[in-house]
């Protein structure tokens, strides 16, 4: 197991719902687990003013988010909250840190965490480089003395390509790239990661992994939830910056990706770079007309409840052109890919949560079993992300009986049948990976501006042209339309709640 050194993790935007939802809990379970240093505290910075048990109430001791280990492990909640430090930064983040490396330095001494500072932005984007260039003023971005300093950034990088170009350069005037950490939740989760081992690790995967096997590849990413109480926020990104220029694309990148020479950070993460630079860019209209759509969920019923139309949702323009459901039909211009099309969709308010990479292979070139019904049944490699998380081949089996008929059979493997294993959370693996100096599982700048050069012509083509906003009803798969990006097959599959689901069976839930 890699040690991890003493250390102090900062939080700004500490009283903000992310440290009590995600982050608080993830380092409890690492406690939990004893996987945080013996030297080890957490300082929280806001505006507000909150002494240092009024943030332990808070965060851990009576944070909704921890109730059941409050009920059941209170003495450990009890060692944890000790953990906790709280400062403000007076009125504004834009101020000088003097009083805030001065409560650093003493809790460093006090503490033992040897100079180690982790910075976790947690804060809206566009307070980013402040923060970092106040931190400079105070030199904390300087290893003195020995001590490694890291920042860890939330998404959005950025609302464009020009405006991610600017954040990434704001950091870097502070920072070094080697100490930005831009953290991409779907990059902390076992089965994005099982991508690499799935494609690197066996042998019978990779020989088919290109176009002469494969014939497409579809992403579904599907929530059934709306935009619930992020209406302000999500009116001003939509569908394509929220889940598709991040998240997606990442998975897209690692399908994509050439075997890196190792499995270090910076060979990966060239791969990555890579990848998302061989996507074909689309700029003429007619181009992203035909491969683009979007759309938006009108209210319907779900199980005899009424469901607010997203226009209808608080903090939502009512007469918001933003998509809530995007699809988008896409090349990779390199040797592997060359014609395999790629079809990604994610939305708001479908049938089921679900998100899942399905690999199409090609029919068999010659059919010898004309009749057997197996012709256009395409084998299929099913990489369940979540839920029910697992791998799921199709395949054809023979009929027992006279004659040779042909029947889809499954053979699946499910992560839950590890069970020995303590299957780490995204936030509580990428917090460890920081906090060990790894960023394998961060997105680098470059990364994140090659994602962008893809998806800006779409935004922009969204934007400018009459392109249509298509609508569906809440709770189902999406716009009426969205099966024409997909010609010969013909349709995406709807994934059900279940790996082995047949398509269209679905649970609204
Ligand atoms: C976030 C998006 O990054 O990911 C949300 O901002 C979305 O809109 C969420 O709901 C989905 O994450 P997960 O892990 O639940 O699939």
């Amino acid at each position: 197991m890699t040690k991890t050194e003493s250390q102090m993790l900062i939080i700004f935007g500490a009283s903000g719902d992310l440290t009590a939802r995600k982050l608080v809990p993830a380092l409890f379970r690492l406690f939990k687990e004893n996987q945080l240093p013996e030297k080890f505290v957490v300082l929280g910075v806001s505006r507000s003013y909150m002494s240092d048990e009024d943030f332990r109430k808070k965060v851990v001791s009576e944070s909704s988010y921890l109730k059941d280990s409050i009920d059941t492990d209170s003495d450990l909640i009890n060692d944890f909250s000790k953990k906790f430090f709280y400062e403000d930064v007076g009125t504004q983040y834009d101020t000088d840190y003097k009083h805030l490396e001065e409560r650093i330095t003493t809790l460093n001494a006090k503490h033992g965490t040897d100079g180690n500072y982790i910075f976790y932005l947690s804060t809206p984007p566009s307070l980013y480089e402040a923060i970092a260039k106040n931190l400079y003023g105070q030199q904390l971005n300087r290893s003195r003395g020995g001590g490694f300093k890291r920042l860890i950034v939330e998404k959005p990088f950025g609302y464009d390509l020009e405006s991610a170009k600017q954040l990434n350069s704001g950091l870097q005037r502070y920072f070094k790239e080697s100490q930005i950490y831009r953290i991409d939740h779907y990059l902390g989760k076992e089965t994005v990661q099982n991508l690499l081992v799935t494609r690197f690790a066996n042998s019978i995967f990779e020989p088919l992994w290109n176009r002469n096997y494969i014939h497409h590849v579809e992403i579904t990413n599907a929530e059934s939830v709306g935009v619930e109480k992020r209406g302000g926020y999500y009116d001003k990104s939509g569908a394509l910056r929220d889940m598709f220029q991040n998240h997606l694309l990442q998975i897209v990148s690692l399908i994509v990706m050439e075997p890196p020479i190792s499995a270090k950070a910076e060979d990966i993460r060239n791969e990555k770079v890579k990848a998302l630079k061989s996507l074909r860019i689309m700029t003429d209209v007619d181009t992203l007309h035909k491969n683009t759509i979007r759309a938006q969920y009108v209210s319907s019923s779900i199980e005899g409840e009424k469901v607010k139309g997203y226009r209808e949702e608080e903090g939502v323009n009512p007469e918001s052109t933003t998509e809530t459901y995007a699809a988008i039909k896409f090349f990779v211009d390199n040797w592997r890919w060359k014609d395999v099309p790629f079809y990604v969709r994610t939305a708001k308010r479908m049938p089921t949560k679900v998100t899942e990479v399905v690999i199409h292979f090609k029919s068999p070139h010659h059919q010898i079993f004309q009749d057997s019904g197996m012709f256009n049944k395409d084998n299929k490699l099913v990489i369940r992300i979540q839920p029910d998380e697992g791998i799921l081949i199709k395949f054809g089996v023979k009929v027992p009986g006279q004659g040779f008929k042909v029947e889809r059979a499954n053979l699946d493997f499910y992560y839950s049948s590890l069970v020995e294993n303590h299957v780490m959370q995204a936030y509580e693996r990428l917090l460890l990976d920081a906090m060990q100096g790894d960023a394998t599982l961060y997105a680098r700048a470059d990364e994140v501006e090659a994602a962008w050069e893809f998806v800006d012509p779409i935004l922009d083509y969204w934007k400018k042209s009459d392109a249509k906003v298509y609508g569906y009803s809440a709770g189902v798969w999406g716009p009426e339309n969205a099966d024409e990006l997909i010609e010969g097959f013909g349709m995406w599959r709807n994934p059900g709640q279940n790996l082995a689901d047949d398509p269209g069976f679905c649970v609204i839930c």
